[in-house]
């Protein structure tokens, strides 16, 4: 009913505009190539050139004179043209508030309308005309994100009457600041790249055994302690642990004060801080600076990276180290209060994410303290101790007037009234969670772990599984036979175990971020994989103006070894987009253009020890030149 009220208005926007015409799902030009795609978007023929000056017509308020900074500045700084505020009409860009609240239009929607006379965009909300925005930003040519000002260049905008409003309330992205600890201006910048693509809740992976990075003025020792250790690089999980004589100078941690800033400079883009303060386990650095509050006692150290968790291919994790707040002890959740209260107090959203994911229970089991907790509380085995804690830590943030967020392990053992389930081993906790009527937020590893390896294993940076551009595409927050109602959204999480700078942390979140964003704000109907693809393109020249790192990933073959005898693999090559040709050779030689293309699975010849591949389309190298060692493509399959 209400989609159909919206197609209606929207139809008599563009017999109003007289000559625009719908291109719902064919591939734009690349000069307007949205993403994510606006809900409804109609072209027409010709275009509208800025000029210089540019005027801009801003109704007064607070957060739309950010707006108009956001826009004057943008503006200036690319095209070099000087942007005037006027009161008049008949400005260039032109920005209103709807007098009568369109109720289809919502919270975050917008109209847009580019036509001879300018760009006119009309919201609900400061929010939707922000939307609207950032929609304009993608119809002008990609140079509008130069950092520096670019001469002689048309500042076009197709004719375009767009409708647009979010499928979902909530698009996440979730940074890990303390596996690598990115700083404020790091954040800050983070914030300037997701805001482009709609995302509208940063959720900041605050505490870890790495590090512990949000001041806490009633319990100094853990920024003092837990925000600091010895630097390390290479390959996170096989580094040596922390020596006596070592310095602990690598980290930081954002002060109270840091963190105001942070989240004004969020809300001025209208995004929300989401803090995670990630307990019972990857506790490490809080027991680093607080050891009573483990259940084993002993001396603890902020983790680098040395490796005290095992990961069993197909089996239970376990842990080497005690790296969990004691369930048994009074004194963690009087600790929790203080945690929890300072938080509740700086952050203004109304829910606070408690972690609760990946806690090993070896030993609870051993500790006296929990036998006697279990004995008193009548709890059966190690799911309930830890539903015990959740349920403590669940009644400390109501206490402080908030409301609590978990990974999708909280469920284990009964889950907490009023509790959010975040979503990551896969879609299965949030199907679970949505029968039992709660809230989630979707993040399944399986589709939104932007930290995995997006290529072949060989040709990408170590990480760990695989979510290639494709599979992020393919997320839909509501997976089948959930009730929507109860679906907030979406999010993509980025770890940083193996990350080292912030060209590293880009390349991992782009263009798989730009999939996720399309899945969380467009209809699904207008899921279309190649016309991603192009629009990606497009969005590649984007971030080069704008000197953001990507990964073209998507280019490269998607490699499968099969066995044919005891001591001989074939190899299935394919790629994820259409229109490419492998190139290959099994002669050592990087192979080009002239190697020969591949069509049929590949048996290794005898006396090969590798087999390299590269990626063309129009005669054009496209992918990365890969070498793929016979030794390295053989554990891939089980040799006898
Ligand atoms: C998680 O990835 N451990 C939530």
């Amino acid at each position: 009913m209400k989609s159909f009220y919206h197609l209606l208005r929207f139809a008599t926007c563009l017999a109003m505009v007289g000559v625009f015409y719908p291109v719902l799902s064919q591939t734009p030009a690349a000069d307007s190539a949205l993403i994510p795609l606006p809900a409804q978007w109609a072209k027409g023929n010709g275009q509208f050139v800025l000029p210089n000056p540019v005027t801009l017509q801003i109704p007064v308020g607070d957060s739309l004179g950010l707006i108009a900074d956001h826009i004057r500045s943008k503006i200036e700084m690319s095209t070099g043209y000087a942007v005037q505020v006027q009161t008049g009409n008949g400005a260039a860009i032109r920005l209103a508030i709807n007098k009568k609240t369109d109720v289809a239009m919502g919270k975050e929607g917008y109209n847009l309308l580019v036509d001879a006379k300018g760009i006119q965009i009309t919201a609900n909300t400061a929010a939707g005309l922000f939307y609207g925005v950032q929609t304009m930003w993608q119809l002008l040519p990609a140079e509008i994100e130069s950092k520096t000002v670019v001469k002689e260049l048309n500042w076009t905008l197709p004719f375009s009457s767009i409708a647009d409003k979010p499928r979902f309330g909530y698009r996440g992205l979730m940074l890990d600041v303390v596996r690598h600890w990115f700083d404020k201006e790091q954040v800050k910048d983070f914030i300037d790249q997701m805001v482009k693509y709609k995302y509208n809740f940063l959720h900041l992976h605050l505490t870890d055994d790495q590090g512990w990075r949000i001041e806490i003025k009633s319990l100094p020792r853990l920024t003092d302690i837990g925000a600091y250790r010895p630097e390390r690089t290479g390959v996170f999980g096989s580094f040596k642990g922390p020596q006596p004589e070592e310095a602990r100078n690598y980290g930081g941690y954002f002060t109270q004060a840091d963190m105001k800033e942070i989240i004004a400079y969020a809300k001025a883009r209208f995004v929300t801080i989401l803090p995670e303060i990630d307990v019972p386990g990857h506790s490490m650095a809080i027991l680093a600076a607080y050891p009573e509050l483990a259940c084993t006692p002993g001396t603890y150290e902020v983790n680098v990276g040395n490796r005290f968790m095992i990961w069993p291919p197909g089996g239970h994790f376990y842990g080497l180290v005690d790296n969990t707040l004691c369930p048994a002890n009074e004194k963690v959740y009087e600790t929790l209060d203080k945690i929890f209260g300072e938080i509740a107090q700086l952050f203004p959203y109304a829910y606070i994410h408690m972690g609760g994911d990946e806690t090993y229970k070896g030993f609870w089991e051993k500790s006296d303290a929990v036998k006697a907790l279990m004995q008193k509380e009548k709890l059966k085995n190690m799911d309930e101790v830890q539903s015990y804690f959740v349920k403590r830590v669940s009644k400390i943030i109501a206490s402080k007037g908030k409301k609590m967020i978990g990974w999708d392990e909280i469920l284990e053992g009964g889950i907490p009234p009023d509790a959010v389930v975040m979503s990551w081993r896969g879609e299965k906790g949030g199907i679970e969670a949505a029968k039992l009527k709660h809230p989630v937020i979707m993040s399944p590893s399986t589709f939104t772990y932007v930290d995995l390896y997006q290529g072949d294993p060989l040709a990408e940076p170590p990480s760990y599984g695989n979510v290639r551009l494709k599979k992020s595409y393919d997320f839909n927050p509501v997976p089948a036979g959930v009730d929507s109602t109860y679906v907030m959204g979406g999010q993509a999480n980025l770890w940083s175990e193996r990350l080292h700078t912030v060209r590293h942390m880009q390349y991992m979140l782009w263009p798989r971020g730009w999939a996720v964003a399309e899945s969380v704000w467009s209809p699904v109907r207008l899921k279309n994989w190649p016309d991603f693809v192009a629009r990606t393109e497009a969005h590649f020249k984007r971030a080069d103006q704008a000197v953001v790192n990507y990964s073209t990933s998507m280019y490269d073959p998607i490699v499968e070894v099969k066995k044919v005898t005891d001591s001989s693999i074939q190899v299935v090559l394919s790629t994820e987009i259409p229109g490419l040709d492998i190139h290959y050779s099994f002669d050592e030689f990087y192979p080009d253009f002239y190697y020969p293309v591949y069509n049929q699975p590949l048996l290794f010849p005898v006396g090969a020890s590798s087999l390299k591949l590269v990626t063309y389309r129009n005669k054009q190298k496209i992918g990365k030149s890969i070498n793929l060692p016979l030794d390295e493509l053989k554990k891939r399959v089980k040799m006898n």
